[in-house]
């Protein structure tokens, strides 16, 4: 297995101030050589203030702090482009709320070690769970996958999971100026980005874990963005699918 070298971990947060502390402890604990960028969307709850003191106590802790509430997906574009621009090898997502769990990540690691190009913490291959989600949220999600899989012909179980490690040399060749994915559906843009490209997505079972604290910022937006987009994108590719090309 490679070395990988220096390994950033984004957490993106929108009032996630009674979450922040448990998960940037648990992640040091779990992965004392990765650093940690939060980055806070000026959080009315005041978790960027939370930040900037976890970061004051801690330099494997920076802070990002944006100008307001303007989706996943733009947080985490600017955590990598922050993290590409600083030299790290390795840029993992992770989720504030505790339900990706940090002592999980060394799993996804090994895979990026073992040669993917992308791990995704999956919870739909044998071996992944949800724990406390309700039935709707469940089917909701697993929709959401069927839906991905029946559009776009990925193979991926969990296109929409949002605990992952990029090598920074997949997100160099993915054209990153050019996403306009503001919610959740960033997960199934890049997702399908690094199957075009002919990068190798490798799931590894994860148990995911509903937050105790705080709320879902899951909305009806966030819904309506991702099943026309993947509509779009879907019958964009059509023409390369049905020519058994690229997917
Ligand atoms: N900076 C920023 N800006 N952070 C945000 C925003 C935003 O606009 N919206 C959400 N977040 C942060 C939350 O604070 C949390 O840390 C993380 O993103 C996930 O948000 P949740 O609201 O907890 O998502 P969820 O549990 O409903 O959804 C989970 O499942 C989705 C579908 O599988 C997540 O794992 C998603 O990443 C995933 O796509
Ligand atoms: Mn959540």
């Amino acid at each position: 297995m490679e070395s990988l070298g220096r390994v950033l971990v984004i957490v993106p947060t929108y009032n996630e101030r009674d979450n922040l502390p448990l998960i940037a402890e648990r992640l040091r604990a779990a992965v004392p050589d990765a650093d940690l960028l939060v980055a806070d969307d000026a959080s009315p709850d005041g978790t960027g203030e939370v930040a900037d003191e976890l970061a004051a106590a801690d330099d494997h802790i920076q802070v990002l702090h944006r100008p307001g509430k303007q989706g996943l997906g733009a947080a985490y574009l600017a955590g990598f482009r922050w993290g590409l621009d600083k030299g790290y090898n390795v840029l993992v997502e992770m989720d504030a709320d505790g339900s990706h769990q940090p002592e999980e990540l060394p799993g996804l690691l090994r895979a990026v070690a073992g040669g993917a190009d992308l791990a995704i913490g999956s919870r739909y291959v044998p071996g992944g769970k949800v724990v406390n989600w309700p039935a709707s949220r469940e089917l909701l999600s697993r929709g959401a996958n069927v839906y991905t899989r029946i559009m776009l012909g990925l193979g991926v179980r969990d296109a929409t999971a949002g605990f992952r490690a990029y090598r920074a040399a997949t997100l160099d060749k993915l054209d990153l100026s050019d996403v306009e994915s503001e919610g959740y559906c960033f997960q199934v843009d890049l997702t399908l980005r690094t199957a075009r490209h002919g990068l190798r997505v490798v799931e590894v079972p994860i148990t995911f874990v509903e937050r105790a604290v705080g709320t879902s910022k899951m909305n009806r937006k966030i819904m309506v963005e991702a099943f026309w987009r993947i509509a779009v994108w879907g019958f964009a590719g059509l023409p390369a699918r049905l020519r058994g090309g690229r997917r």
